[in-house]
């Protein structure tokens, strides 16, 4: 990889972000997991066995100073971020009648100008060392939705947007920008919204052509194929991973 083994995650501690970071220090990267759930990441590092190569950062992914800090803390320790994922997201379902003005706003600041301040304060850096990847976790409720989900959708659209508009931007410095859209994944976040649905998983398996919903690791298995070489001429686009649902129709 010709830039920095160093990678940032954002909601490290759980679910999806959690198999992104334990992929990466596999893969014998130095690994910041940046979460509100300082324990549930630490217990993540110390999970993969190279704990030694981890840094836990406690706070509000949406909150400014918390994003320069962790940048400024990641670049001092191991230089600049080669790759940036943006996997931190909140969804609290409601129509819009129902949902408060505060609730809209915490969707905005947690999933998306999240990714706008991480992306602010990384790519100097990774422009004074020659390039980078970063890597928005967007979901296929970009392109459809389900009852109840216009705060989440919302952020979830917008995350594309500005994916596009940092790879035009960025493109000239070497950095690659490319956004990833999971489907149904097996992590926290799903398994509170089946709580609410009878047989809910099997449901939704069904409407699946593979038949199963994803498992987090398929999501951080697309993640590492976009940081890596092997996607060098690839920015700019969406890698859908969604064992078919979307093309399905679903
Ligand atoms: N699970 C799915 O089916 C699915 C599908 C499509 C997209 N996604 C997206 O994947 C990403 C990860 O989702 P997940 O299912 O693993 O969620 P999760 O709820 O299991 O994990 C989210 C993590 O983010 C942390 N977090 C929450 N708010 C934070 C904040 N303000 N600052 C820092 N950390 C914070 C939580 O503590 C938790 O560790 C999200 O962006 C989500 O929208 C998930």
């Amino acid at each position: 990889m010709a830039f920095h083994r160093t990678v940032l995650v954002t909601g490290a501690a759980s679910g999806i972000g959690a198999a992104i970071a334990t992929r990466f220090l596999a893969e014998n990267f130095s690994v910041v997991l940046l979460d509100v759930n300082a324990e549930g990441a630490r217990a993540v590092a110390e999970r993969s066995g190279r704990a030694a190569h981890a840094v836990v950062v406690q706070g509000d992914a949406g909150d400014e100073r918390t994003a320069r800090d962790a940048v400024a803390a990641t670049e001092k320790r191991f230089g600049s971020v080669g790759v940036l994922v943006n996997n931190v997201g909140i969804e609290l379902n409601a129509t819009v009648v129902e949902q408060s003005r505060e609730e809209w706003d915490r969707h905005l600041a947690v999933n998306l100008t999240s990714a706008f301040l991480f992306a602010k304060f990384c790519i100097p850096g990774m422009r004074d060392s020659g390039g980078g990847s970063i890597i928005n976790i967007s979901s296929v409720h970009a392109f459809f939705s389900w009852p109840r989900c216009a705060a989440y959708d919302a952020t979830k659209a917008g995350l594309l947007g500005i994916t596009r508009a940092l790879a035009i931007d960025h493109g000239p410095e070497g950095i690659r920008v490319n956004a990833i859209c999971p489907g149904y994944t097996r992590t926290p976040l799903l398994e509170r919204w089946f709580a609410a649905m009878e047989n809910g998983e099997q449901r939704v398996a069904q409407v699946h052509p593979l038949r199963r919903i994803g498992e987090p690791v398929d999501v951080a298995n697309a993640v590492f194929f976009l940081a890596s070489d092997q996607a060098a001429f690839i920015t700019g686009t969406v890698l859908t991973v969604d064992g078919g649902m979307s093309a399905a129709g679903q």
